[in-house]
């Protein structure tokens, strides 16, 4: 029995940006999951343990969107001569909005590649993590799964074919407010409407284009006029407990922007400090507590390496 074993740690993703539903994402340095995994001469893949999930997450292999996205990455380099073994450590809340099947699937993804001597580059992996999105809710958007494996900011410029851009990563804090009440993706998809007005995709696209010029101008003021949604905010909104109070407290302490953090309930927004970062988000976390809502928060800069090995 083979006893080749890795360490790896994979980032928490703030997907859509606000104006830039499934196009947009970045990764951040915190929160993310750990995942060890251990090549055994069985072939297959098992999961061995999970924790931090508190025995939410499914077990069993084919189900389970790790090694789901694993057992197809094997398949298709035609490894069935080994296995895996994979123990899931869940460092983020689940159905948070901040990317956390996506993190758990490019952990996977990045061991099982990494154990294998590297036989696909990061790009070539994208396809497979799409797949532990669908698994997951439904639909196999990248905007999570992008950012997180290759790191920084991701544009998908393109779904068919899949093609993905690199954008600068700008020298932003970002604060994460968890509220702990449940927003699950499949059901914050469905309540989008699936028609736009013409009027609103003009002020969409001006934002979007507005926004990763500012990326390339390094133009933080711009940045901050961009990030407006016109299209899918006013609706997922709804589901979130004080949002429009709690965006008039983070713009009003420091933030340039203000958003729903992938299909939320996770608000995020932007600093150039990470003192200002952290002073908004406490004084949004204290006003949550003072309507009985509880919350976590993050602050980190924005991750610039996408998955890495820990040991
Ligand atoms: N773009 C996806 C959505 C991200 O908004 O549904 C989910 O985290």
């Amino acid at each position: 029995m083979s006893s080749k074993s890795i360490k790896v740690f994979a980032p928490a993703t703030v997907a859509n940006v606000v104006c830039g539903f499934d196009i947009l994402g970045f990764a951040v340095n915190q929160p993310g999951d750990e995942l060890v995994m251990k090549i055994t001469d069985k072939p297959g893949v098992i999961i061995d343990n999970i924790i931090g999930d508190e025995g939410k997450l499914t077990r069993d292999p084919l189900k389970n969107t790790v090694s789901a996205c694993v057992i197809s990455l094997l398949k298709h380099l035609g490894r069935t001569d080994i296995g895996f073994s994979i123990s899931l450590e869940k460092k983020m809340p689940l159905g948070s909005g901040l990317g956390s099947s996506a993190a758990s699937a490019v952990a996977g993804l990045f061991a099982a590649n990494e154990l294998l001597g590297n036989p696909l580059t990061r790009m070539q992996l994208l396809p497979f993590a799409m797949e532990g999105e669908a698994l997951a809710c439904g639909h196999g958007h990248a905007d999570n799964v992008a950012p997180s494996l290759l790191g920084g900011f991701t544009l998908i410029k393109s779904y068919e074919p899949l093609e993905v851009i690199a954008l600068p990563v700008p020298d932003l804090y970002c604060a994460l407010l968890y509220p702990h009440v449940d927003v699950p993706t499949r059901d914050a998809r469905q309540i989008i409407r699936s028609k736009v007005l013409l009027k609103d995709a003009v002020i969409q696209w001006g934002n979007i284009a507005g926004l990763i010029s500012a990326l390339y101008q390094h133009d933080y003021d711009l940045l901050g006029r961009c990030m407006k949604d016109v299209i899918v905010e006013p609706i997922r909104s709804m589901l979130i407990p004080e949002f429009d109070t709690l965006k008039e407290l983070a713009l009003a302490n420091g933030a340039l922007s203000f958003g729903i953090s992938g299909s939320g309930p996770t608000v995020f927004s932007l600093f150039r400090s990470g003192a200002d970062a952290e002073k908004s988000v406490s004084i949004q976390q204290k006003f949550l507590l003072s309507h009985q809502i509880q919350s976590n928060i993050y602050v980190s800069e924005i991750n610039k390496t996408g998955p890495v090995v820990l040991g």
